[in-house]
């Protein structure tokens, strides 16, 4: 079954069971301050007519595949290369046309569009009982150069179907549900990712850090989000910030970014865990000197020292205790990169994940051990041990997991429980307010 066929016949159907079958829970109003009201801004009516419907499991729900798919494509236009590569960089000109798509669609799905300033954006449709906290569902549709047209966006457009079905089949939903477009999950032009949900997440540091951050023609992350409309009055940016209990519920619908699925051909993957990721910089510097002037005795080689470090790490990722720990080294750059040059310098970036966050942190431990002891014995000096970012693990909540469960049974979709190893914006929504996530994979 191809990934098309799938998303044209049973993506949206899996989210309106989903939303059927979720357990509504009472908890406090979310009344946040720091999003703008977009009624004026977009334009469109709020279509609020019944308060009365009672949702009832034998409503007939009617997707429209056409529309989805042809959304989808259309979207996939809006990219800085050719088709049926898509790149769509933060804040540039293609992902402020792609917004604007997006928010066209919430808004005449009748949702109230809001952004906050940083362009994370959010559609809601209100339920009949408004004192209770949303139930949210998104993702993201930035795109790394060349990528696919898939990725986040079937989360962010699905969404949008699902809820148009749900209207047209007369549905009122009792919790108010809330789509949400993340502003940039990919790192491509500041080098962070997921740096909406981790602003939603009240990351202090990042507010800060966002300050002074550039990208790499030297244009300042405040200066591009004004060129794109945010950020407009002010800069700051813990005014992102989520209150604590803001929805009841988060659930990401992205592919699977491996092949399992596909192999197995399975389509849905429940994620019951979302490894904890970290990343860390290194480098070794020694003296260089001529290939051929300096003899081997007399050399401390920033590059051996490099590639030791890469065996050790293979070695400890292997050696952790859990086959779910996985250690990678994806940046190795030996300076002055010459053929006839001993490296002066070697620079490594690191990314170790486990499941268990403190699996995880031993094996940084042992890495962080090795860099000495290799430096040492090589007599070049580990100049940096930096770790980038050490993020906590998630579990998904078992609630959630049955609900995911109970609509693929219903749909006749075939599922298998899985952990997720790439991280979406499920990862920073889990610790948004002390809840558990709700992710889940889908099959590319
Ligand atoms: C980047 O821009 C800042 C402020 O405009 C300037 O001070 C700095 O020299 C620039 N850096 C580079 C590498 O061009
Ligand atoms: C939100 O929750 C965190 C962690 O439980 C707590 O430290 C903080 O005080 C809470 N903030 C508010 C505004 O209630
Ligand atoms: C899972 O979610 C349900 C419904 O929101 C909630 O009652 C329960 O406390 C959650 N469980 C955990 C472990 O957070
Ligand atoms: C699932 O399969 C059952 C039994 O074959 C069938 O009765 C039912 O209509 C199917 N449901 C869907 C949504 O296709
Ligand atoms: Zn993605």
């Amino acid at each position: 079954m191809s990934w098309k066929f799938f998303v044209s016949h049973s993506l949206p159907l899996f989210f309106l069971f989903f939303f059927y079958s979720f357990p509504l829970i009472s908890t406090k109003h979310n009344d946040d301050p720091t999003f703008k009201t977009m009624h004026d801004f977009s334009g469109y009516p709020v279509d609020e007519s019944s308060h009365t419907f009672t949702p009832s499991n034998s409503i007939s729900l009617s997707v429209d595949i056409q529309a989805l798919q042809k959304q989808i494509d259309e979207l996939s236009t809006f990219s800085d290369t050719p088709a049926p590569s898509v790149t769509r960089i933060l804040y540039t000109e293609n992902d402020v046309l792609a917004r604007r798509y997006v928010k066209n669609l919430m808004g005449l799905a009748g949702l109230s569009v809001t952004e906050d300033v940083v362009g994370n954006i959010f559609g809601r449709w209100d339920g009949y009982e408004p004192k209770l906290t949303a139930v949210a569902t998104g993702s993201h549709i930035d795109a790394i150069p060349y990528s696919g047209k898939y990725d986040g966006v079937v989360g962010v457009l699905g969404a949008i179907e699902a809820i148009n079905a749900l209207k047209r089949s007369g549905f009122k939903p009792k919790r108010s549900l809330e789509i949400i477009l993340f502003t940039s999950e990919e790192p491509t032009r500041f080098g962070i990712s997921c740096l909406g949900s981790r602003l939603l997440a009240g990351s202090e540091a990042l507010a800060e850090a966002l300050k002074a951050t550039v990208d790499g023609q030297n244009i300042s992350f405040l200066e591009a989000a004004r060129s794109a409309g945010y950020a407009r009055d002010e800069d700051d940016l813990s005014r992102v910030f989520l209150k604590n209990d803001s929805y009841s519920a988060f659930v990401e619908l992205h592919i699977e970014q491996a092949p399992i699925l596909e192999e197995e051909g399975i389509s849905i993957g429940v994620v019951t865990n979302i490894a904890a990721p970290a990343s860390i910089k290194v480098d070794f510097e020694g003296n260089g000197g001529h290939a051929g002037g300096v003899l081997m005795p007399d050399r401390n080689d920033a590059g051996l020292a490099a590639a030791e470090l890469m065996l050790a790490i293979e070695k400890h990722a292997t050696e952790s205790g859990s086959l779910d720990t996985v250690g990678t080294v994806g940046i190795l750059e030996l300076y002055p990169g010459a053929i006839n040059s001993i490296p002066s310098k070697a620079h490594l970036e690191i990314d170790v994940r486990d499941i268990e966050e403190s699996f995880r942190n031993a094996v940084i431990n042992k890495i962080h051990k090795a860099a000495k002891s290799i430096a040492k014995k090589r007599k070049v000096t580990l100049s940096e041990f930096k770790i980038i970012n050490q993020d906590p693990p998630a579990h998904s909540n078992g609630s959630v997991i049955k609900a995911v469960v109970d609509a693929s049974d219903e749909l006749n979709l075939t599922y298998k429980y899985m952990i997720s190893r790439a991280y979406h914006d499920s990862l920073f929504m889990a610790s948004s307010n002390g809840h558990d996530i709700y992710s889940m994979l889908q099959r590319i």
